[in-house]
């Protein structure tokens, strides 16, 4: 049986396999031959992916770490036996980092003990990362103050002070950044103005939750504490724009039952992260539909009012999005509101004559100073803005991903009124 391109039902890329078919085309059917070639080709990617995964991970741990190690010893003044003992933690943490990686993925550790490692494994990393940029900033600036100040008396000092402090104000701001990640996500509240918007959905409230990442290092206490703030703002659909999951549906499942509770006239809605397809998208789906969640995958759901009127939520999948299709066959006339995990969806949505678009996965940058990038890179990387006449709600996320850190950029719930135009 030759391999599809493209699944319809999940959306769900798949690789093609044009020299099999080829090969079958030539023989006339499918050989037992061309079965076993198969078998060892995807076999032989399989570990050569994995191997050049470990090697670029390793190979940019190590550089990161190294240069870490060497500013600290060269500013510290340390001894031989300090400096070798830097160096060892820096390959210590390179391992520990690697370790965790495949743990989480290969090995069936006990949950706790999982938990336990992933919570140091993203801290330290957060803090290595953050070092690391300080550092970089505090070097760059060195060499504008050589440049400008050449051999000025107060050189020393300043080669002295400027790595120092670099490592001082990271791990200040990681620790800040540390207790505000385990702050319950504040409330952000938006409100919209929609052309065509019925009568029967002005004041109409939605709750926007994004970007949770239950089980890395997030858990059910969060669940609890989202739903409790969602539960709080009354709204009439909560939606939840991806990258819900971290983790298997055996281990993480039972972290979610607190989202059966989240309360909300027109039901719960979801819409599929990136991060749903690397722990097994076709598993996760009905776990979260499980739920009581209605998953929209290229699809839409027809909210209607007890006056008749309407509004169309659509819904599409991060890999292989398709808005087109996501509003197929839906009524004519009602506004669209699109749920996409990723933002960068904005013309396509707008082609569609979406009204509202709400996404997630920037997490606003999770923690300064990453949000420059991000604002180096996306016309909208956070909060509420408009294109091409049609408004798009970033949620900078309800948890976190990776380190535990949200230094200046809380975690939210975003709360989205609907209104209507006043008539003129
Ligand atoms: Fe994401």
């Amino acid at each position: 049986m030759l391999i599809k391109s493209f699944s319809a039902e999940s959306g769900k890329k798949q690789r093609p396999c044009n020299y099999r078919e080829f090969l079958t085309v030539i023989f006339g059917h499918d050989l037992l031959c061309i079965q076993v070639i198969h078998i060892a080709y995807i076999v032989f990617w399989m570990v050569a992916r994995m191997l050049i995964f470990f090697f670029i991970m390793s190979a940019v741990l190590s550089l990161a770490c190294a240069y870490i190690a060497r500013r600290i010893v060269t500013v510290s003044g340390w001894t031989a036996g300090h400096k070798g003992f830097v160096y060892s933690l820096a390959a210590a943490f390179v391992v520990f980092e690697l370790a965790v990686f495949f743990a989480q993925r290969r090995w069936n550790l006990p949950g706790p003990l999982l938990d336990g490692m992933q919570w140091s494994s993203y801290f330290l990393l957060g803090l290595m990362a953050t070092v690391f940029l300080y550092l970089v900033v505090g070097d760059l600036l060195l060499v504008l103050f050589r440049l400008f100040a050449g051999k000025h008396a107060i050189m020393p000092f300043f080669a002295r002070f400027l790595p120092r402090a670099a490592v001082l104000l990271a791990l200040v701001s990681c620790l800040i950044g540390f207790f505000q990640a385990l702050q319950a996500p504040r409330v952000r509240t938006e409100t919209v103005v929609i052309k065509g918007l019925p009568h029967d959905f002005a004041g109409f409230k939605i709750s926007h939750l994004s970007d949770l990442h239950i089980g890395a290092p997030n858990g059910a206490g969060l669940v609890e504490s989202a739903v409790n703030i969602s539960n709080g703002l009354d709204p009439d659909i909560v939606v939840i724009t991806g990258d819900l999951v971290d983790g298997t549906v055996g281990r993480i499942l039972p972290k979610l039952a607190g989202l059966k509770n989240l309360e909300s006239k027109y039901g719960v809605y979801f819409c599929p992260g990136n991060h749903e397809y690397y722990w097994n998208y076709e598993a996760w789906m009905p776990a979260i539909e499980g739920l009581g969640i209605k998953v929209l995958a290229n699809t839409h759901h027809v909210i209607s009012a007890p006056g008749g009127t309407r509004i169309i939520l659509g819904g599409v999948t991060d890999h292989d999005p398709d808005a087109a299709k996501a509003f197929a066959g839906a009524p004519t006339g009602a506004p669209r509101v699109l749920l996409s995990h990723h933002p960068a969806l904005l013309d396509v949505a707008a082609a569609q004559n979406t009204a509202l678009l709400l996404s997630g996965h920037t997490h606003g940058g999770q923690f300064f100073p990453w949000w420059i990038f991000l604002a180096a890179t996306h016309k909208h990387y956070r909060g509420l803005g408009g294109h091409a006449g049609m408004h798009i709600n970033i949620s900078s996320g309800t948890g976190f991903w990776g380190p535990p850190n949200r230094f200046m950029i809380p975690a939210e719930v975003v709360l989205v009124t609907l209104k209507a135009p006043i008539a003129s």
